[in-house]
């Protein structure tokens, strides 16, 4: 038996889109942020009393295709492990709110580490982020802490994510703005295959990314939260530009997405530095500096409720104990 806790994190450089879908290996390279506010523990202990896995979710049985996922995943660690019997895997989300941002980038690295060694394995790291990536590809980059870079690889051993800064020592932080706490309508998973098949614009994916890459990283080094926040915003537009083009086109944004995009936008004609990022869904992220947190707390806030409003330090790598 073990456990392990692991943080949810927000790309600045998205991933969107599988050149593999079986081993889940990315078009592109991607960075991100771990955050500290929102995370998820997982117990996994292997049983020889049982004849399949049994997965819960904050105390709810999980079935469907979000059980498949899990049931997938274990496979693989038996394989992998030599292990023959069935686990108990029980997990909790951590979130601020009732609900919102529960992610599968924080689930999967949790079960992985604590699926691994609960099956005797003792991975690196580095193997874990492998691991991770086989269950989401986001969770490869949730086994570590702050800025963080998956390389993209040409197979399995070589796709992985590494530490940029474990240790964020300057003033980057994130607030989530949660407009809609559903389900999403379109998964990421399918989501981005949609894009890749047929948006036009695909092909330009790639080249966008690498230069977002080199410039993130020289505005990491020169810690400069402005530069950071610009390259992050228009990485994720022109992300969602994919989703607008495919065909059929769509979209994860709602009203309240857009009305969010717009008050940062206010905020910064009024000489306040802060920039929006968006994912799989309608929430709205906002990066900025902390020394700028209550101007801009107080104005989301007012706009959109104190209760939907979550700020979030640069988070830490995985922990796993027996
Ligand atoms: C928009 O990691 O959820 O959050 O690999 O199919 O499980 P799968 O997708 P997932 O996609 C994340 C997409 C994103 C961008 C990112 O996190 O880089």
């Amino acid at each position: 038996m073990a456990t392990a806790k692991a943080h949810t994190n927000i790309a600045l450089v998205k991933y969107w889109g599988k050149r593999d879908q079986d081993l889940i290996l990315p078009h592109t390279d991607s960075l991100s942020l771990t955050l500290d506010e929102f995370y998820t523990t997982t117990t996994v202990e292997f049983d020889d009393q049982i004849d399949a896995d049994a997965v819960s979710i904050n105390g709810e049985p999980l079935s469907g295709k979000a059980y498949d996922k899990v049931a997938k995943f274990m496979d693989l660690v038996r394989e992998m492990s030599g292990k023959t019997e069935f686990a108990r895997v029980t997990s909790e989300n951590y979130v601020p709110t009732a609900a919102g941002l529960a992610s599968s980038a924080s689930a999967f690295a949790a079960l992985a580490g604590a699926a691994s060694k609960a099956a005797g394995m003792e991975l690196s790291r580095r193997d874990l982020s492998r691991l991770a990536r086989r269950g989401s590809g986001s969770a490869t980059r949730s086994i570590f802490g702050g800025l963080v870079e998956w390389q993209r690889g040409v197979d399995d051993a070589t796709s992985f994510a590494e530490p940029i800064e474990e240790e964020v020592d300057f003033g980057i932080e994130m607030l989530a703005i949660l407009v809609d706490t559903k389900e999403k309508k379109v998964s990421s998973r399918f989501g981005m295959q949609q894009s890749v098949e047929t948006s036009p614009y695909y092909k330009l994916w790639p080249e966008i990314v690498a230069d977002d890459m080199v410039a993130m990283k020289r505005a990491i080094e020169d810690r400069d939260v402005d530069a950071m926040g610009q390259i992050a915003e228009s990485n994720a537009l022109r992300m969602h530009a994919l989703t607008l083009s495919a065909q059929p086109g769509f979209t994860y944004f709602d009203a309240d997405t857009l009305a969010a995009m717009d008050e940062v936008k206010a905020l910064r004609e009024n000489g306040v530095s802060c920039y929006f990022t968006m994912d799989a869904g309608p929430n709205v992220k906002v990066i900025y500096d902390k020394k700028d947190r209550q101007v801009i707390y107080d104005a989301l806030a007012q706009k959109f409720g104190a209760d939907r409003i979550v700020v979030s330090k640069p988070g830490p790598g995985i922990e796993i104990w027996d």
